[in-house]
């Protein structure tokens, strides 16, 4: 019994000291200024590009590319900063954008991204004031082959009634239904102001 007792001390004690160990990382901080980097950069370029274009007459569209007057859609010019940033840094930071109720089935939820999503919605449905709050962070050290990386995961909040627009045009479409199904999502996401979206996956390798 003692034995017990002493071995579920040490466990709970190294539980803790991994906590604040992983906070203490400098990859940590960087993770974290990553994040709001791309989330301040996301919603000035929705509001003040996308939105503004769409007053204009045009707006952001997938297949902007081929269309006169149309820029990327916001999650699109966060892919492509990222796939930069993996490039530039040799593999040392990457971002990826995700979520449960995916438009494009690329962006589901694979693996530990399905457990940080729920950790996350259950900090959503106990907020009082959502708009206000502090989010944590899903934080784990992920031991691959060649190297270690700090996975520093974060929601993306709808923080514009564009993407609650856009993102329920989206809901409706026969192939996203379909992939969904495939997929075995059931349900269906909020689509309420500065609730999630999505999901922001930033990987820092450790040194
Ligand atoms: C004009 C339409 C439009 C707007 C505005 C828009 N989105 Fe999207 N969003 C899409 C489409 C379409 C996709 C799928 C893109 C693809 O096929 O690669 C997508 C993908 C995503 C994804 C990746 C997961 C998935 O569903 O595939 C997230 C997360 C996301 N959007 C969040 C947001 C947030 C947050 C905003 C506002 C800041 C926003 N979107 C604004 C249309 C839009």
């Amino acid at each position: 019994m003692k034995h017990l007792i002493l071995i579920s001390i040490i466990l709970f004690m190294q539980a803790n000291v991994y906590a604040k160990d992983v906070k203490e990382l400098g990859e940590y901080r960087v993770a974290n200024a990553i994040h709001s980097i791309i989330q301040s950069t996301r919603k000035i370029y929705t509001s003040e590009i996308s939105d503004k274009l769409l007053q204009d007459g045009t707006g952001s569209l997938l297949e902007y590319r081929h269309q006169k007057g149309f820029v990327p859609l916001p999650v699109q010019v966060i892919q492509q900063i990222g796939k930069d940033l993996s490039k530039s840094t040799g593999g040392n930071i990457s971002i990826e954008l995700k979520s449960k109720y995916f438009v494009n089935e690329k962006n589901r939820l694979i693996g530990r991204e399905a457990e940080a999503w729920t950790y996350l919605e259950k900090q959503q449905n106990s907020a009082k004031n959502l708009k206000n709050m502090t989010w944590k962070p899903y934080v784990y050290i992920n031991n691959a082959v060649d190297r270690d990386y700090l996975i520093y995961i974060v929601p993306d909040l709808a923080t514009e009634y564009a993407c609650i627009a856009c993102h329920k045009s989206q809901e409706n479409t026969a192939s996203v239904k379909y992939a969904r199904e495939q997929h075995g999502i059931t349900g269906e996401p909020i689509l309420k102001l500065w609730h999630m979206l999505g999901i922001l996956k930033v990987m820092v390798a450790i040194d």
